[in-house]
C-alpha cells in the first residue's frame, strides 16, 4: 500500500509537471502569435496579394512565401515599419532582377506607408498605374530596366517625398509631365533609354535638390 501510494504520488508529481510545461508552452505560443499577427495590416495584405495576382511568372519562386500562413513582414522582398509601432505597415517592396513578368496592380496604391518601391531588372509590362501618385510616403521609385510602356503618369507630381525617380531603360513614350517640378526633394532622376518626346519641362527648375 505504502509503495503504491508513493508511486501514485510520483506519478501525480509528473502529471503536474507536464501540465505546467504544457500551460507554459500555450502561453508562450499565444504571446508569439500576438506579437506577429495583431500588428499586421489587412489592407496591406490584400494589396500585396493583388500585386502578386498581376504577376504572371516568377521563375525564381521569390513570391512563393507570399501566402497567408506566413506573416506578411516575412514575405520575400517585403519590409515593414518598426516592430514597436502598434500596427506594422509595409514600408518597402524590393523584387529586383528576378525575371518577373506581368503588370503592376493598381492595388499597390493601398500601401500608403510605402517608402521604397524597387522592381528594377524584371520583364514587367503595361503602364505605370496613375494611382501610384497616392503613395505620398514614397521616397524611391525604381522601375528601371523593364518593359513599361505608355506615359509617365502626371500624378507622379504628387509624390512630395520622392528623392529618387529611376525609370530608365523601358518603353515609356510621350512627354515628361511638367508636374515633375512639384518634386521638391528630388535628388536623382533618370529617364534615359525610353521613347520619350518633347521638351524637358521648365518646371524642372523647381527641383532644387536635383543633382543627377
Ligand atoms: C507559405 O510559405 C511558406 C514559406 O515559404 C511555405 O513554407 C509554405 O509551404 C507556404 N504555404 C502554402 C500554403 O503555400
Ligand atoms: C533571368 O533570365 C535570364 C535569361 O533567360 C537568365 O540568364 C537568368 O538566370 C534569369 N534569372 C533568374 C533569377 O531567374
Ligand atoms: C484598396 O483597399 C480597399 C479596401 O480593401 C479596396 O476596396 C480598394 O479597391 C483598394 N484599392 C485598390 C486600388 O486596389
Ligand atoms: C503639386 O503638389 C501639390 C501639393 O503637394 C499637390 O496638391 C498638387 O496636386 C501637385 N500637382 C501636380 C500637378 O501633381
Amino acid at each position: 500500500m505504502a509503495a503504491a501510494g508513493t508511486g501514485t504520488g510520483k506519478l501525480g508529481h509528473l502529471y503536474s509537471l507536464i501540465i505546467f510545461l504544457w500551460l507554459t508552452l500555450l502561453f508562450v505560443q499565444q504571446e508569439l502569435s500576438e506579437s506577429e499577427s495583431a500588428t499586421e495590416d489587412d489592407t496591406d495584405q490584400l494589396a500585396l496579394l493583388s500585386f502578386k495576382g498581376a504577376i504572371r511568372s516568377d521563375p525564381s519562386g521569390a513570391m512563393s512565401s507570399w501566402n497567408t500562413s506566413l506573416a506578411l513582414c516575412h514575405w520575400t522582398g517585403v519590409t515593414c515599419t518598426q516592430q514597436q509601432q502598434k500596427q506594422r505597415r509595409v514600408s518597402g517592396l524590393i523584387l529586383e532582377s528576378i525575371n518577373l513578368t506581368g503588370t503592376i496592380s493598381p492595388s499597390l496604391a493601398n500601401l500608403t506607408q510605402l517608402t521604397t518601391l524597387r522592381l528594377a531588372g524584371n520583364m514587367l509590362t503595361g503602364e505605370i498605374p496613375s494611382v501610384i501618385g497616392t503613395l505620398s510616403s514614397l521616397s524611391l521609385l525604381d522601375l528601371s530596366s523593364n518593359y513599361f510602356s505608355g506615359r509617365i503618369p502626371n500624378s507622379i507630381g504628387q509624390l512630395s517625398n520622392l528623392e529618387g525617380l529611376l525609370l530608365f531603360n523601358n518603353r515609356l513614350s510621350g512627354g515628361i509631365p511638367s508636374s515633375i517640378g512639384n518634386l521638391s526633394r528630388l535628388y536623382e532622376c533618370r529617364l534615359d533609354d525610353n521613347q520619350l518626346q518633347g521638351e524637358i519641362p521648365s518646371s524642372i527648375g523647381n527641383c532644387q535638390k536635383l543633382i543627377f
